[in-house]
């Protein structure tokens, strides 16, 4: 077999076989093949696709280039969720311990933000002596005790696919359907989880920017999941305009604890909660969606979620006192409030401004060594629909001293306002098993 081959074979549209991925992966990794033919192959593939054997065989060579986790030791359901990455995306944060309250287990690992959209680790260590690092013993023996952990890669997962990301993210062949659901799929299919729900982010802020793109990935990605025998669902969910409110770290994680004292932000809370029941459902741990809901609105009021998220800071070293002192987390030097210059309504509220704006702030990274401020961000205080008079407050953004002007003016041009009345986003736009 030649590589020349096989990418003038894909070039010009045609099928590889398991046999021709697995030549081209494992030489890749053992670093036989060089980067500029796996360039040239990968970038046929955005041409040309992958059909629905050859993504599934790709997730495979993927997968077998690392460990698999094996989960079969813990006692109980184990369920993973995993969102395409937003703005303001701090879902697991209260869907892992909601469900592990409700009975699942979650033992997730999760990974660090780049560029405008966060991450769940880099969130988490926002609280005070929270530890990412747990060795494989402690990660299973934290499930076994309190069915729940949110960690660092304990294991060395889908090797592959982090050698190929990095060479994607430079040669601009990340948005293809299929490298992007065999990516995925090959880390969720390692972690080991039987039961996978993605959550496919649709618009501005998103990977996929329109309904038919997020709808075709979502499909690519079930289809591998229930291939490979795991139960798998995608919804496909709104990212026009950042979730909730807080979007920082440190406000992110202040604002998931709110969420799960109930007092949450309407959209946020409305997502965590048909997720979480999403997955009491997928799992047959409730019978219907209505007695699903009503599980994890109950887990939420009477306060055994709040309770399952102190469990997992305090075994993983954190301070449990941030719950109910705020002060307790980093704090910015000024908070800045943007106001609103014509009276009218939300009709936009730009994710990808938002996202960058915190981003420039210090709240993410542009390349991979780049260092957090856990502190600053930015809180949207109108969504989409909301009426407001000139004046009104729009956002505040929570600086240091870093590029304070330059966030100010990409959260201003953030928001649109127009004089006619705007409907609210829908935030569901589709659930595809
Ligand atoms: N996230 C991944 O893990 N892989 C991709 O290709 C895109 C998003």
């Amino acid at each position: 077999m030649r590589v020349v081959d096989l990418i003038i074979k894909k070039k010009q549209g045609q099928t590889l076989s398991r046999e021709e991925l697995h030549f081209l992966i494992s030489g890749y990794v053992s670093g036989e093949i060089p980067d500029y033919q796996i360039s040239s192959l990968l970038m046929a593939i955005c041409f040309q696709g992958l059909n629905d054997q050859e993504q599934s065989d790709l997730t495979m060579e993927m997968l077998e280039s690392g460990d698999r986790i094996d989960l079969s030791s813990i006692k109980g359901i184990c369920v993973d969720k995993h969102s395409t990455g937003g703005v303001g995306d701090k879902t697991t944060l209260v869907i892992a311990p909601l469900v592990a309250s409700c009975g699942l287990k979650m033992a997730k690992m999760s990974g660090r933000g780049l560029g405008h959209t966060g991450g769940t680790l880099d969130k988490l260590e926002a609280i005070p002596g929270f530890t990412i690092d747990l060795t494989s013993e402690k990660f299973f023996n934290q499930v076994d005790e309190i069915s729940l952990a949110v960690a660092g890669q304990t294991a060395n997962i889908a090797p592959a696919d982090k050698k190929l990301y990095a060479l994607r993210d430079v040669t601009g062949t990340v948005e293809a359907v299929g490298l992007i659901a065999s990516s995925i799929m090959s880390k969720k299919l390692a972690s080991g989880a039987s039961h996978i729900l993605l959550d496919v982010k649709v618009g501005d802020g998103a990977f996929m920017k329109d309904l038919k793109s997020a709808q075709n990935l979502a499909r690519a990605m079930v289809s591998i999941g229930n291939l490979q025998g795991r139960k798998t669902i995608a919804m496909l969910t709104d990212m026009d305009q950042p979730l909730g409110s807080a979007v920082g770290n440190a406000l992110e994680v202040i604002e998931a604890i709110e969420t799960l004292k109930g007092r949450g932000p309407k959209d946020f809370e409305t997502l965590c909660l048909e997720i979480s029941s999403e997955l009491l459902l997928m799992t047959g741990l409730e019978k219907s969606k209505d007695s699903a809901l009503k599980r994890v609105k109950e887990a939420i009021k009477n306060g055994e979620a709040l309770n399952k998220f102190k469990q997992m800071i305090s075994y993983q070293n954190g301070d449990t006192a941030v719950l109910s002192d705020y002060s307790l987390f980093p704090t910015a030097k000024s908070i800045i409030e943007v106001k609103n210059k014509t009276s009218g309504y939300v009709k936009k509220v730009h994710a990808l401004a938002i996202g960058n704006a915190a981003m420039i702030l210090g709240a993410g990274r542009a390349t991979k060594d780049d260092t957090i401020d856990q502190a600053v961000g930015i809180k949207v205080l109108a969504k989409v629909g909301d009426y407001l008079e000139a004046g009104d407050v729009l956002a505040t953004v929570h600086a240091n001293d870093k590029n304070i002007e330059e966030a100010l003016h990409q959260v201003e041009k953030a928001f649109e306002i127009v004089s006619e009345k705007v409907e609210a986003n829908k935030l569901i736009l589709d659930i595809i098993n």
